[in-house]
């Protein structure tokens, strides 16, 4: 197998990459590796050299959704199945690949939202009558970044009460969150809430918060998507508020699905991860098992 990493941005890629790697030993599957380091175009790159080594099997999670469809061909052309795992594209021929094996981030978004909706009443903290939220966006043009969004506008729209009011990428890494937050913090002081769309930006923003003399959870409340050991700490800590969890273990659905590819097997051309949510009472019960 030929696999085309995004990067190491998160605490979730790193499980991730864990996962993938452990779990192609386990099952006797010789992997070739390649960290895009968060680039399209080594992805493309990491692509047509598994394409030219004539891998059985490439499999990989693409940073952002749109310019596959050249290289997916290539692929197809030299009869290589190709497995999209973690993130999709917005290809419009299907057969480009045999299936994708990841989140519903959509929902991840809407679960995001609802959980604030119920929740409206503790979150307007500078009570101005109004819930100011600040949205710290991943990638820009990656699937989770665009569905995760989505998904929360479509729920807070519930309650007009419920207001994004700025929106800005981290990129999905901790020291973007920080940055974000930051210059948001000295923009606006009247900031109820962050939506973070990972755990890593969330705690930098919490670094943030807490250097601009604010108590994160508490002054402004912080919701963030993966579940990963850090943030379950700071979700335990109440430092963060909700939890919406992103499922990072991908590898042993993934080597399953590349037998059975490779073996020429019908798959399922899409199989969505079970995910769950966290409270802070939830986080602290979750902690001592948390595998990631
Ligand atoms: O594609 C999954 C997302 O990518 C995770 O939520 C985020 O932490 C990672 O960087």
């Amino acid at each position: 197998m030929g696999f085309a990493q995004v990067g190491a941005e998160s605490g979730w890629r790193t499980a991730n990459t864990i996962s993938i790697q452990e779990e192609a030993e386990a099952q006797g599957i010789e992997l070739k590796f390649t960290d895009a380091q968060g680039k399209q175009e080594n992805q493309i790159s990491a692509i047509r050299s598994y394409i030219q080594q004539k891998v059985d099997v490439i499999a990989f999670s693409p940073v952002v959704e749109t310019g596959w469809d050249a290289v997916l061909q290539e692929a197809k052309a030299a009869g290589i199945p190709v497995i999209l795992t973690d993130r999709a594209v917005d290809s419009e021929d299907t057969s480009l690949y045999e299936t994708f094996l990841g989140s519903d981030f959509v929902l991840e978004g809407e679960r995001a939202g609802e959980w604030l909706v119920e929740n409206a009443g503790e979150a307007d903290t500078n009570g101005d009558g109004t819930i100011n939220v600040i949205q710290l966006e991943g990638t820009t043009g990656a699937a989770p970044a665009i569905d995760r969004a989505e998904g929360f506008a479509t729920a807070i729209a519930a309650d007009p009460s419920i207001e994004v009011t700025a929106s800005q990428t981290g990129d999905f890494t901790r020291d973007g969150g920080k940055q974000v937050m930051e210059a948001f913090l000295q923009a606006d002081d009247t900031i109820d809430v962050v939506y973070a769309h990972n755990d890593d930006m969330g705690l930098g923003a919490i670094e943030a918060i807490e250097a601009a003399g604010l108590e994160p959870g508490k002054d402004i409340k912080i919701i963030t998507v993966d579940a990963v050991k850090d943030g379950m700490q700071a979700l335990a800590d109440g430092k963060i508020n909700f939890i919406v969890e992103c499922n990072p273990l991908l590898g042993p659905q993934l080597m399953e699905l590349a037998k059975a590819v490779v073996a020429g097997e019908e798959v399922e051309p899409r199989i969505v991860t079970e995910e769950t949510t966290f409270t802070q009472e939830q986080a602290k019960e979750a902690l001592p098992d948390r595998q990631y």
